[in-house]
């Protein structure tokens, strides 16, 4: 059963807006998914209509979402034995901390967030990133989104680019920044479910595809 962790370099990169939209896209497209919150913030139950739930529940969207627990590394291994058409998705602290690195080792796909801004630049090292990849030997199961980018913005194409020149084939997917993913949280939905011809809908469809293809059978994993 695919481990599918989701993390980045970074806070606010949308880690938990990729889980949320991941988990719903491959949904519809055949997986069970379990998508299991590893942050003490437990914010992921609000991309799928929880206000405050005391234990999980399976939302509209037909995915099994299960609130933050102190035990979140146990539930997951508990969860890994489940059946071989499920996929559980953990939407993971922020590297370095120790759990995010738990999570990367134990990953099947590991989804690393990135945004494109300038400031988000900055604060990430290119060279860290590569070196923390390849030290955790995470490297080969390690996929890029480049989120939040802003096609107007120069130094934003050029970030992208950079990205594109570092992690070539591993940059799977680049998400732009849309109001419509505030408008969906703000509507306590993900953003497949609540706007699905939106271009940030359009762009996370295509990342679940390609998530899809590496975890079937014929797949990359397999
Ligand atoms: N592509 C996008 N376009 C517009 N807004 C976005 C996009 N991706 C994420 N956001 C917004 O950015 C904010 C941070 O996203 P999110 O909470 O998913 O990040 P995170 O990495 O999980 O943060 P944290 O480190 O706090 O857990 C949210 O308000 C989210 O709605
Ligand atoms: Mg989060």
């Amino acid at each position: 059963m695919p481990l599918i962790v989701v993390t980045s370099f970074k806070g606010g990169a949308g880690k938990t807006m990729l889980a949320a939209n991941l988990a719903v896209g491959l949904r519809s497209v055949g997986w069970d998914v379990t998508a299991v919150d590893a942050n003490p913030q437990d914010t992921l139950k609000l991309h799928f209509g929880f206000d405050a739930v005391d234990g999980r529940g399976v939302a509209g969207s037909g995915v099994d979402v299960v609130p933050f627990a102190d035990d979140t590394s146990g539930q997951v291994s508990e969860l890994i034995e489940a059946a071989a058409r499920r996929m559980v998705i953990v939407d993971a602290p922020s590297l370095p901390s120790a759990s995010a690195r738990t999570f990367a080792r134990a990953a099947d796909v590991l989804v690393v967030a990135t945004p494109t801004d300038a400031g988000s630049y900055a604060a990430l090292s290119l060279a860290d990133a590569q070196t923390f990849l390849a030290d955790d030997g995470v490297v080969s199961k390690a996929i890029v989104v480049a989120n939040q980018f802003d096609q107007v913005a120069r130094l934003q194409r050029s970030v992208l680019a950079l990205l594109h020149e570092t992690f070539g084939d591993k940059l799977a997917a680049t998400i732009e920044r849309d109001p419509i993913v505030d408008e969906a949280l703000a509507s306590r939905r993900t953003v497949l479910l609540h706007d699905q011809t939106s271009k940030a809908a359009r762009s996370l469809v295509a990342l679940a595809i390609h998530v899809d293809r590496l975890c079937s059978p014929n797949g990359e994993l397999n």
